[in-house]
């Protein structure tokens, strides 16, 4: 883990040295990422390219999607992320399921998306963690606003799938 947490800064580093701002016209970036090898196959990390102002990544495309328990480490972390989560055993059954994300979160704002077009602010919580239900698609969509220039080597997505407690309503 440590070894790539150091490899990850120094590709963070790289691109502070190459980078010269400049918007891409690109209309839909999409993240790079991996996992942190077989045993580790819920951990990993992504990065986003700092020209693109949107950078979209859907679980249902990466091994992340089989994972009740996740942790993605997001190096130097610019601009917008949107982070579709869908959840195997959930997303595919057509089942609800409830998102819990991490307050080690707290380096960026995040904001949940609903598929009407709003975006709520997720407020830091200090102890706990916030907890999301699925929308109608079976999906919990997260827009996660990185700093415009580079100012973090990097920031924890971290969030853990389980099923709607049905029994408590
Ligand atoms: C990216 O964001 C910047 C700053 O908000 C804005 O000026 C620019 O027009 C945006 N570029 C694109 C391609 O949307
Ligand atoms: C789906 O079910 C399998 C088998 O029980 C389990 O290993 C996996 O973690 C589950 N996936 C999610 C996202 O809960
Ligand atoms: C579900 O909710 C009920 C009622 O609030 C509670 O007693 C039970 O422990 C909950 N089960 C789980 C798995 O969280």
């Amino acid at each position: 883990m440590l070894r790539i947490i150091i490899l990850v800064l120094s590709l963070a580093l790289a691109n502070v040295v190459v980078g010269d701002d400049f918007e891409s016209n690109e209309p839909k970036c999409e993240a790079n990422y991996g996992t942190n090898g077989p045993e580790f196959s819920c951990s990993g990390s992504l990065s986003t390219d700092y020209k693109c102002n949107n950078t979209f990544l859907n679980i249902f495309n990466t091994p992340f999607y089989d994972c009740s328990n996740v942790n993605i480490f997001w190096d130097a972390p610019r601009n917008n992320l949107i982070l579709t989560i869908e959840a195997a055993n959930y997303t595919n059954l057509k089942q609800p399921f409830a998102v819990s994300l991490s307050s080690r979160l707290g380096l960026v704002p995040v904001y949940r998306m609903y598929s009407n077009g709003q975006e709520v602010l997720i407020s830091k919580t200090e102890e706990k963690q916030s907890v999301h239900t699925s929308d109608e698609n079976y999906q919990v969509v997260l827009k996660f606003k990185g700093p415009q220039r580079f100012q973090l080597y990097g920031t924890f997505i971290e969030y853990q799938v389980a099923p709607i407690n049905t029994s408590a309503s």
